[in-house]
């Protein structure tokens, strides 16, 4: 579980850059608030008239454990502010990080209509030297056409300098992440704007890497391919591990105590989701394919993914027989805990096919039911873990909330039609169960 960063001491004698942020969702919100924190003018901008005038009201767009203190303190302080204007933004800062979204275009590949929509922005409104800098997670090369662009649209020929600094940050943990990086990565093209950027990093005290713009991008997609790699490695070992009887939690144990492999990521389940480990995925093997190299690697990584979300659904077909007509609950929707976001959301999958072989479903999520709600229809969102235990012919668990690890389940047993559980996140121990008398399946392991 994430800490809560602690409020960080700033040296009074550091001078703060001003900074603006164009695209304030999860990635752009995040960075502005930390680097308010960090004793920076930062000045958020978005699009979305909605998103700003929530921001202005004091109140938060998204779920983001601490965020909300962050924000409002740095607020308060007059470091931080929102506003719907790019030039704004531009006039009052010298580097200008672009963090709007790079969603799949139907053939997979990165969207980046919004990331040259900004670009050309930004350029039109540019009156002095500026960093641009790359925080969205962008293809190869695409720094190269920011430039471009930039050049293209600046009539008065303005200096400026294009800067890849993609975001490693977790939904969920986002604020800790941002104020504790393993590395920053830095891809640059002058020691001008490699200076600056070294020193709105400096309070961090985190290892900073400087390379070309090339490299900084390919870090980025190159991470979290292999993060799914490794999630889609665990899940296929986990499906070995059931055909024999062993547990797939013993193995990643002992696997991930090897320093050379590490232990993180190595948590079978029902895949990986939300808005970016399939997306990066899917755009790293668009980009590599318009390369000319065929990464049947990832490729595979996707697939298996996939067929987690069907191995699921095959093991409430295979506890409750017939699905038509049975009432499953759903344990959990976001795409994993401590978010409310339910972009690519295992959840969305296994209860559609749920509801293809006609399901009645209930659901509960501690935070993501409103955002749910404009995704899956026909779903009966219940108030509590208990509410959705009731009448259940089974339950299905898919986010691994704290709250969910301490159920009272004999009370859970009692409310339920037949006491079914199937833990796509592993979540209980299977003897446990078994002496409460559960039917209880999980992921890689005996029952
Ligand atoms: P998001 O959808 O939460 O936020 C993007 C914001 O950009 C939205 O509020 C949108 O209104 C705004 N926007 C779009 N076009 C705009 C424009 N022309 N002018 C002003 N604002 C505009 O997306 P996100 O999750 O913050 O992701 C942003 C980028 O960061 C993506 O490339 C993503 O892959 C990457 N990233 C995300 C995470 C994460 O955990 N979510 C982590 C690392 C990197
Ligand atoms: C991921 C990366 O971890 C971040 O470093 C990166 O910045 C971010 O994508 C991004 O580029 O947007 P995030 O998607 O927020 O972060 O969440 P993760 O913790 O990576 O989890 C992704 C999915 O993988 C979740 O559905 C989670 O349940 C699943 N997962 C994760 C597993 O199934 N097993 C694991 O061992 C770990």
């Amino acid at each position: 579980m994430a800490k809560l960063p602690k409020k960080r001491k700033i040296k009074e004698k550091r001078k703060g850059k001003k900074v603006s942020i164009i695209g304030s969702g999860h990635v752009g919100l995040v960075t502005g608030a930390c680097l308010a924190e960090l004793g920076n003018r930062v000045i958020c901008v978005d699009n979305n008239v909605e998103k700003i005038a929530t921001l202005n009201r004091g109140e938060m767009p998204i779920y983001e454990l601490g965020l909300e203190e962050l924000v409002k303190r740095n607020v308060r302080a007059r470091r931080l502010f929102f506003t719907t204007s790019i030039k704004e933004g531009v006039d009052n800062s010298e580097i200008i990080f672009i963090a709007v979204n790079t969603p799949p275009k139907p053939d997979g590949g990165a969207d980046l209509c919004y990331v040259e929509a900004v670009s050309r922005e930004v350029a039109k409104t540019m009156e002095s030297y500026k960093i641009i800098v790359e925080k969205s997670t962008v293809p190869v090369e695409t720094g190269k056409w920011i430039s471009r662009t930039v050049k293209l649209n600046n009539k008065k020929n303005i200096n400026f300098d294009i800067v890849s600094n993609p975001e490693f940050l977790r939904e969920g943990s986002a604020v800790y992440d941002f104020m504790h990086p393993d590395r920053i990565v830095l891809g640059v093209q002058s020691k001008k704007a490699e200076k600056i950027m070294r020193e709105l990093y400096q309070p961090l005290n985190a290892p900073i890497i400087v390379t070309d713009i090339e490299s900084a991008e390919i870090i980025k997609h190159a991470s979290n391919s292999f993060l799914a790699m490794k999630i889609s490695y665990i899940n296929s070992i986990a499906n070995i591990c059931e055909k024999v009887g062993a547990d797939i939690n013993k193995v990643a144990h002992a696997i991930g105590c090897d320093r050379r492999i590490g232990s993180d990521f190595l948590y079978a389940g029902v895949g990986f989701g939300g808005a970016c480990l399939p997306k990066d995925l899917q755009a790293f093997v668009g980009i590599t394919q318009k390369l000319g190299y065929d990464f049947d690697l990832l490729k595979v990584v996707e697939k298996i993914n996939h067929e987690q979300r069907e191995f699921l659904v095959n093991k409430v077909r295979d506890a409750v027989w017939n699905i038509k007509d049975k009432t499953i609950g759903i344990l959990g929707l976001a795409f994993k805990p401590n978010t409310d976001d339910m972009r690519n959301a295992p959840s969305i999958e296994i209860i559609q096919m749920l509801q293809r072989e006609e399901a009645k479903i209930k659901a509960y999520d501690p935070v993501a039911i409103p955002a749910a709600r404009g995704i899956l229809k026909e779903v009966t969102y219940c108030k509590d873990s208990y509410d959705t235990a009731n009448g259940c012919d089974a339950l299905v668990i898919l986010t691994e909330w704290e709250e969910f690890k301490r159920l009272d389940l004999k009370k859970i047993k009692k409310l339920m039609r037949a006491p079914i559980i199937i833990d796509g996140r592993n979540i209980f121990e299977p003897e446990k169960m078994k002496r409460l008398g559960f039917i209880y399946r999980s992921i890689g392991r005996s029952t």
